[in-house]
């Protein structure tokens, strides 16, 4: 059956779906949010492929369950991160800012699978010959790898049918377009409906699939935003661009936790792993200077110790700047209010600057102990006292609430050598047996700041 085509624009943030583009959408009052979209008339939407299995409500006391098949990809920073592999017919989207490394990982960890099982990787963004060169410095030259530089969706499809490789990088989602689609590649459209197909090419042909997603800032290009809910696994990849340390994290996980993190370092021959990255990150921390402190943060399963560093400096103009890096900017301003308020520490005349060291970006809790300590040390001028971790959550009273993990992130801190450890006092309980750590509960900030500080 011939069904009539015809485009519409939805509304990505409501559903309105209208026949004409608008700038702001009439029903949720959103600017930019209006999408091209193509239905068919008479067929409902575009036709599925058919599904495998006819699906009919089983008791749920009756489901087989058997462990997903998974593929190792040998870079064990990724396999945790994908929790344990990565698995047999489920997508994947890696994420992040061009030029992070998402490219340099994904042919590494390629070359590795293909020892064992042929894999495809196909480019959108580079030429063979760019990519064989990237080949060659990442020692990636195994004749079961496969790259192809293809960007029309359909072809791509009959490559993965013709070639039936075990895994498939599609780098990047927004270069694959649908002729069938009018939109341009990247488009909210384009970017959604390739996707859907890749879903349905790797469940129902147990091939697993890894979308490469550009973030881009300023939303010229579909972010990977709206992907997340459609794909089974988002790794972000995040760091600075200009450091050589990246992290990888697993922002949603159908098959693993998330907060899972890997570390790896950029080298002359791709991306290293870094087994160790609390030894990493406190690399190089002054000794006895005011404004920083090591705080011990946990990602998923993984305790790690990380520097921050806060400086406060008089303000030379009337209002006073704030600035955080590797804290979310809302949370290091409430905890600034906090530690006026609660602390008595006025610094409405002073700038204050807050960095995690090493491009860590945290988004936990436990370390707003961390921030606290910085900016008072440097405020108070008064170095934290020598071989002092600590962690903890802040209540906008002034309050240090507990925090999971604390004995992971005791252990972690003994680990590197520490001597001492701030933390809520909430947490003594999980920390019954804990020795050869001076432990030091404290359940203010007032409190926390007098024993952490010499
Ligand atoms: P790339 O993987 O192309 O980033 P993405 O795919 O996320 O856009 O990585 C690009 C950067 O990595 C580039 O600036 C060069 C650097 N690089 C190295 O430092 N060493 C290497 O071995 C490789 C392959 C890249
Ligand atoms: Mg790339």
């Amino acid at each position: 059956m011939a069904n009539k085509k015809k485009t519409v624009y939805v509304c990505t943030e409501c559903g309105y779906d209208s026949p004409k583009w608008a700038g702001k959408c009439p029903v949720c009052g959103q600017w930019n949010t209006m999408a091209e979209e193509t239905v068919y008339e008479g067929g409902g939407a575009k036709k599925a492929q058919p599904s495998a299995a006819k699906a009919a409500p089983t008791p749920i006391t009756e489901i087989s369950r058997e462990e997903e098949p998974r593929l190792m990809t040998g870079i064990s920073e990724l396999d945790r991160v994908l929790g344990g592999g990565m698995v047999k017919g489920s997508l994947a989207l890696i994420s992040g800012e061009p030029g992070i490394g998402k490219s340099t990982l994904l042919l590494q960890a390629c070359a590795l699978i293909a020892r064992k099982a042929p894999v495809l990787y196909v480019t959108g963004e580079e030429s063979l010959a760019q990519i064989s060169m990237r080949g060659e410095r990442l020692a990636a030259q195994t004749d079961k790898l496969f790259i192809m530089a293809e960007t029309e969706l359909g072809s791509i499809l009959d490559a993965i049918t013709r070639q039936e490789p075990a895994l498939v990088i599609i780098d990047s989602i927004q270069t694959v377009y649908d002729p069938e689609l009018t939109s341009v590649p990247g488009s909210v459209a384009q970017v959604r409906d390739c996707t859907m197909a890749f879903m349905q090419y790797a469940k129902s042909r147990n091939i697993s699939i890894m979308l490469v997603g550009h973030i881009n800032k300023d939303g010229a290009i579909a972010g990977p935003k709206i992907l997340e809910h459609m794909v089974d696994t988002v790794l972000n990849f995040e760091g600075d661009r200009h450091a050589s340390y990246r992290m990888l994290r697993a922002v949603k996980n159908r098959f693993g936790s998330t907060n899972e993190i890997g570390m790896f370092e950029m080298t002359d021959s791709g991306l290293s792993e870094v087994p160790n990255p609390s030894a990493v990150l406190l690399a190089g921390r002054p000794e006895n200077s005011s404004g920083s402190c090591v705080a011990a943060a946990l990602e998923g399963t993984r305790p790690i110790l990380a520097e921050i560093q806060g400086l406060v400096a008089k303000s030379a103009y009337g209002s006073a700047r704030r600035t955080s890096a590797g804290v979310d900017y809302n949370r290091a301003v409430l905890l600034l209010a906090i530690l006026e308020k609660r602390g008595g520490i006025m610094l409405g005349a002073f700038d204050a600057y807050i960095n995690v060291v090493g491009g860590m970006n945290f988004d936990e809790p436990a370390i707003d102990l961390g921030v606290i300590v910085a900016v008072a040390s440097s405020y108070l001028d008064r170095p934290v006292r020598r071989d002092l971790a600590l962690f903890g959550e802040v209540g906008l009273s002034g309050e240090l609430r507990a925090v999971s993990g604390a004995r992971q992130r005791i252990a972690e801190v003994q680990r590197l050598g520490f001597k001492k450890c701030v933390f809520p006092q909430a947490c003594m309980g999980s920390l019954k047996g804990v020795g050869d750590i001076e432990l030091l509960p404290a359940s203010n900030i007032t409190e926390a700041i007098r024993l952490a500080l010499e």
